[in-house]
């Protein structure tokens, strides 16, 4: 694992931006992986703008989304569906075909994990995973706790992320539970950057890179990923020792 720390917000997503980029230029058939949320917004609009002015082919990219609340429609601006398509995929015009969400109103959500998991092996893993880092050391829906091993599944939410959660939606929604990618899927990606910003999340960007590596707090996964890095503005660097 590497750590990178940047002046801003901006300077990190740029890089992440860049990456997707790099991604797409360098692979005949990439696979990129995508979390929601505040912190790679920015990435994803800077991606839009690059695609956009060096008219990138995206045919053959196919997008995967880290993970959804169940029980949130698609249509509600607080899931993370609704993130991938505003923010990325139909700024994009991506074609359909090559993308797969989860679908966390679907009466079978082990037939989705299925899905998720086969669709990732026909593809040959993913290329670049992009995750945030939650307020109690999530990854995805990947809590406190959770089996490194695991592929995707569906797991009952912490209360921290349960509060801090209610910041997508516009009013309060009952949040129980989600479905994500594994952490297993997180170790076979190829590369995985991991972006926090601000100083909010400098407490828990300590833990990731100085405590020792344990479910307990799943980010610390990172320090065991060989093409790992840690992308941090320099507020959420503000606690690191060195
Ligand atoms: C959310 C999502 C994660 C996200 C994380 C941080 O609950 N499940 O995929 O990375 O929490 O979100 P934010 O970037 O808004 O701080």
């Amino acid at each position: 694992m590497q750590l990178k720390i940047y002046k801003t917000h901006h300077d990190l997503s740029d890089a992440a931006a860049n990456e997707i980029v790099e991604l797409v230029n360098c692979k005949s058939n990439p696979v990129l992986c995508l979390a929601s949320g505040d912190t790679p917004k920015l990435t994803c609009r800077l991606f839009v703008e690059k695609a956009k002015s060096q008219q990138l082919d995206l045919s053959n990219l196919t997008f995967i989304g880290l993970d959804e609340w169940v029980g949130v429609p698609p249509e509600n601006n607080g899931s993370c569906h609704y993130f991938f398509r505003h923010e990325l995929l139909d700024p994009l015009d991506f074609p359909v075909k090559n993308v797969y969400l989860f679908d966390a109103m679907s009466g079978d959500l082990q037939d989705e994990c299925r899905k998720m998991d086969n669709a990732i092996l026909e593809k040959g893993g993913i290329d670049l995973m992009i995750v945030g880092i939650g307020m109690n050391g999530h990854v995805g829906f990947n809590e406190p706790g959770v089996l490194f091993g695991n592929y995707s599944h569906v797991i009952d939410l912490d209360e921290t992320t349960i509060s801090v959660g209610q910041k997508y939606f516009k009013t309060p929604v009952n949040l129980q539970k989600g479905i994500t990618l594994g952490l297993n899927h997180l170790q076979h990606s190829k590369k995985v950057l991991m972006l926090a910003n601000g100083e909010k999340k400098s407490g828990v960007i300590k833990k990731t890179i100085e405590d020792e590596v344990s479910p307990a707090f799943p980010a610390s996964i990172m320090q065991t990923h060989a093409n790992g890095l840690v992308m941090v503005d320099e507020a959420a660097a503000g606690l690191l020792k060195h």
